[in-house]
């Protein structure tokens, strides 16, 4: 019997069951996802300028956004949870730096044009594949040419550790998807792999992993 045929497809939540969602998860004492910046991103350092502006896309408790501005970068941080952004405000007071954050729905957004050095897609995997082709062509927009996309998030094989990320297998990346979305840009890197994670309680186990880096090309 096929399996994947037999099983039941996850009912999609609701903008308002999502909120709630995330709330009530963000709501409990301590940090879901740890006060340490994703380790791809981290392992990016070199690659990033020290200077210019960033964006932390859904960018929840704030670690990711707060490792931006340590390490030099203007950092805007959206998130449509008012629990996580109070939180990620407090890490940023805590640690000593600046980020400008704002509560959006990032699927809904007007997006900018040519605005970003960086742009941080961590673990963003609420976007439906409608959502996702629109998101990833925002972040192509928003980027300034010759700017970087640093993408992180979970391949489909995750379903089977179930060690953090979405039930929805559609919401899930695989290596040609992201290839194919980023085909007009320089893929810089990218790589699926398994690997120990280990943010907070929310991402913790063996994982199925993408980890990208595409350049918006210089001249577009
Ligand atoms: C798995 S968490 C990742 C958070 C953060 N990027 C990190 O790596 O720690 C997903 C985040 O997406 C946010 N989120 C979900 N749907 C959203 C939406 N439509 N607009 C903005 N944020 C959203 C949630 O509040 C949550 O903080």
């Amino acid at each position: 019997m096929n399996t994947e045929v037999a099983k039941a497809p996850v009912p999609r939540k609701t903008h308002a069951q999502a909120l709630e969602r995330w709330n009530g998860r963000y709501a409990a004492p301590g940090f879901l996802f740890g006060e340490a910046p994703n380790a791809y991103l981290a392992s990016k350092a070199d690659l990033l300028p020290r200077r210019g502006r960033a964006l932390s896309v859904a960018d929840g408790e704030g670690r990711n956004s707060v490792w931006l501005a340590e390490h030099g970068l203007a950092v805007d941080a959206l998130d449509f949870s008012p629990v996580a952004l109070a939180k990620a405000r407090a890490l940023a007071a805590a640690r000593g730096v600046a980020v400008d954050f704002a509560r959006a729905n990032v699927v809904e957004l007007e997006w900018p044009a040519a605005l970003y050095d960086v742009i941080a897609a961590i673990f963003i995997q609420f976007a439906t594949p409608t959502e996702r082709s629109r998101l990833f062509g925002w972040f192509k927009q928003a980027l300034k040419p010759g700017g970087l996309l640093v993408l992180q998030g979970y391949r489909v094989e995750q379903l089977a550790y179930g060690t953090g990320g979405p039930p929805e297998r559609d919401h899930l990346y695989t290596v040609d998807m992201v290839r194919e979305a980023f085909a007009d840009c320089e893929i810089v890197e990218l790589a699926g792999y398994d690997a120990e994670i280990h943010e907070g309680s929310g991402h913790k186990g063996m994982s199925a992993l993408l980890g990208a880096v595409v350049r918006r090309p210089p001249g577009a």
